[in-house]
């Protein structure tokens, strides 16, 4: 029974890209099967709490005496945590905001990145090793090689780093560039583009979909 977790994090609550985006990855992965089935959690509509306390960043044996978190946090933390490592695959939608991810989707991984429980500290401990994650990438200008504003993307390297280099998810990412150019008029020569660059990004979640969401071979 392949079990999706699927995150939205955009403030855009009527026509976001990275929603249009990952809803259409996930109405594929239910229609592979019956038993595929998806959680959902929205980032925005019920953002995560910033940390209450750096108690939080440590798992409980690592923390020092001085270092209590509260409760009710660990209670959330619990959760996020225990979603995420019985998903088999995971779903993002991480537009860009200020060059970076919404805050909520960085209170959402404030919560998840653990040393000694998440990712390895005094142990081997990596319980998200291999496990896919699909990134979503919205973003109203463009940030490929070769164009101006190249090298200013801090939304993807930040993903990669903390899910796929701390974390030892299997990231794939996909991008969605120019969502500005129906709304600033300097930028309606790049409306064909943005089109493509939509279109391809749909046609990438469709495959992956397909992919990460069927059933593994009967041996
Ligand atoms: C708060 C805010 C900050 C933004 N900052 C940037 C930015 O730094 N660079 C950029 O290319 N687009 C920026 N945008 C445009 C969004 O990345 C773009 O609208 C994208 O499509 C948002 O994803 P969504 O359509 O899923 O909501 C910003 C939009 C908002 C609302």
């Amino acid at each position: 029974m392949p079990q999706l977790l699927h995150l939205d994090s955009s403030a855009d609550l009527d026509s976001s890209v990275s929603r249009s985006v990952t809803a259409l990855f996930s109405d594929v992965w239910h229609s592979l099967g019956a038993d595929n089935s998806v959680i959902y959690r929205d980032l925005h509509r019920t953002p995560p709490p910033h940390l209450p306390s750096a108690a939080m960043h440590w798992a409980p044996h690592l923390r020092t005496p001085n270092e209590v978190a509260p409760p009710e946090a660990e209670a959330l933390q619990k959760e996020l945590i225990d979603e995420l490592v019985s998903a088999d695959v995971v779903l993002i939608g991480a537009p860009m905001y200020n060059w970076s991810i919404p805050s909520t989707l960085k209170a959402w991984i404030d919560y998840i990145h653990v040393p000694g429980i998440t990712v390895p500290f005094d142990s081997p401990t990596r319980p998200l090793e291999g496990k896919p994650v699909v990134v979503v990438s919205s973003r109203g200008n463009q940030y490929g090689p070769g164009t101006p504003d190249f090298g200013a993307d801090h939304t993807v390297a930040q993903l990669q780093q903390v899910l796929g280099v701390a974390l030892g998810m299997e990231v794939f990412v996909v991008t969605v560039d120019l969502t500005l150019a129906n709304r600033v008029p300097a930028m309606a020569p790049l409306v064909p583009q943005a089109a493509n660059s939509l279109a391809d990004a749909r046609s990438a979640v469709t495959g992956l979909a397909t992919r990460l969401g069927a059933a593994p071979a009967a041996s």
